[in-house]
């Protein structure tokens, strides 16, 4: 049965949530799920806005079937040829034989790679500035390259001044039936996934955001359609003030966030003593992470939204433990930059964490690490607690 949604006279969300998915991209752990949103245009022609993954395909073929109730569909524009988007191409092509896609040359190009699909004869090549009359929505395509995809397409309808944003302001998270972003408690609910979301799936990308925002912020914006979560239709400030943040790789808040890879927990005990002096120091909303157990994809939005951080690593085969290498990888991988670090190593017969650990942060943009270096010989000594307490005046000092 059917479960669409109209969103406007004519505009329909045809999406549908899966919240068995356990791996989003087979790497980021979704609790709460995940939505795949999708859009159909009614009007002279039928159009409709990307499709779905192929777990929710059945449930969108549905929504589609009623939503066009009788109609055929004209168009369908591929906003950018990644798969969680595109699974149900094949069968619309085979379904609607008169239906043509509306994409990039590129992403042409990618769904004769995904399908072995040659639809050359039914598509109409778009890009930057082209527009495409359905009567009287009139979608025009705005460029927004690695806004996840190279080919990346946004579609902007000014008759009802709605923005289809593709991948941008969108969160992990299963829709729960309000599909509006107006109509949950975003802030307090939502925004930590949705940062963790576009930290990872986008972060990377900061300076094409910020080109995007701008480019986004020239047109009449009355509602913003995104491919994944909720659709907004007002207190746009709240997630744009937000993206325009994370793309310039600006913290949200001025506190520390600590992040540890210890194995026998001496290291924990010198990030735990850290923590605390920066308490008494009047530093608040400190957080501690212990990287065994923290998800990277967590600990990355976590640095993205915090202005000081402390990375604490034991030595581990001449290298930095384990996953605490792997966040600072991470970390460089999403271009996170301008932060203030403060370095804890530990190790017993030849310790390294805190020169490789350096040594990543230096390939890193503004990175200032704070001096002294906490060098930590097996248990903490109290020449460590001398370190700790000088660190943990200098990084108050520098939050205060
Ligand atoms: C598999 C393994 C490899 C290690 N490699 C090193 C090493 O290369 N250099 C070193 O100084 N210590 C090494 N250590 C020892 C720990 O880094 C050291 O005992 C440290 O004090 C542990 O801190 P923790 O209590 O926070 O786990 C290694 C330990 C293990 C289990
Ligand atoms: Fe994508
Ligand atoms: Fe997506």
């Amino acid at each position: 049965m059917q479960n669409a949604r109209k969103i406007s006279d004519d505009i329909w969300w045809l999406g549908a949530s899966d919240r068995r998915i356990e791996l989003f991209e087979n790497v980021y752990p979704v609790p709460n799920g995940v939505s795949y949103n999708n859009y159909l245009i009614l009007d002279e022609k039928t159009c409709l806005l990307d499709g779905v993954d192929d777990t929710v395909t059945n449930r969108f073929l549905e929504n589609l079937e009623f939503a066009l109730n009788g109609r055929k569909l004209d168009y369908m524009v591929v906003q950018h040829m990644e798969p969680d988007h595109c699974s149900a191409i094949p069968q619309l092509t085979a379904k609607y034989p008169k239906l043509q896609i509306v994409t990039s040359a590129q992403a042409l190009k990618m769904i004769s790679q995904f399908y072995r699909l040659d639809l050359t004869d039914r598509a109409i090549i778009v890009k930057e500035g082209a527009a495409l009359k359905l009567g009287k929505h009139e979608l025009s395509f705005v460029g927004a390259p690695m806004v996840h995809w190279p080919e990346v397409l946004m579609s902007f309808d000014a008759s009802t001044g709605t923005l289809f944003s593709a991948d941008a302001f969108g969160s992990f998270g299963a829709l729960d039936g309000n599909i509006f972003a107006d109509e949950v408690d975003w802030e307090k609910d939502w925004a930590d996934e949705a940062r963790r979301y576009y930290v990872n799936i986008v972060g990377k990308y900061g300076v094409q955001v910020q080109a995007a925002l701008k480019k986004a912020a020239g047109l009449e914006i009355k509602m913003i359609c995104p491919l994944h979560a909720h659709i907004w239709r007002k207190d746009f400030d709240k997630l744009l003030s937000r993206y325009s943040k994370w793309a310039s790789y600006e913290p949200e808040v001025k506190s520390a966030a600590i992040f540890y890879g210890s194995i026998y927990g001496n290291t924990a005990n010198a990030a735990d003593i850290l923590a605390a002096k920066l308490a008494e120091k009047g530093v608040r909303n400190i957080k501690v992470f212990d990287s065994s157990k923290t998800d990277i994809s967590e600990m990355v939005s976590r640095a993205f939204e915090y202005s000081t951080l402390v990375f604490a690593s034991a030595t581990y085969n001449a290298e930095i433990f384990d996953r605490m290498h792997y966040l600072l990888t991470d970390l460089k991988n999403h271009n996170l930059a301008g932060r203030t670090v403060g370095l804890i190593e530990n190790g017993t017969w030849a310790p390294m964490a805190a020169g490789l650990m350096k040594k990543q942060l230096e390939s890193m943009k503004d990175m200032n690490v704070v001096e002294p270096i906490v060098k930590i010989r097996s248990g903490v000594s109290d020449e460590n607690m001398e370190q700790l307490e000088a660190l943990a005046v200098k990084l108050a000092e520098s939050l205060s």
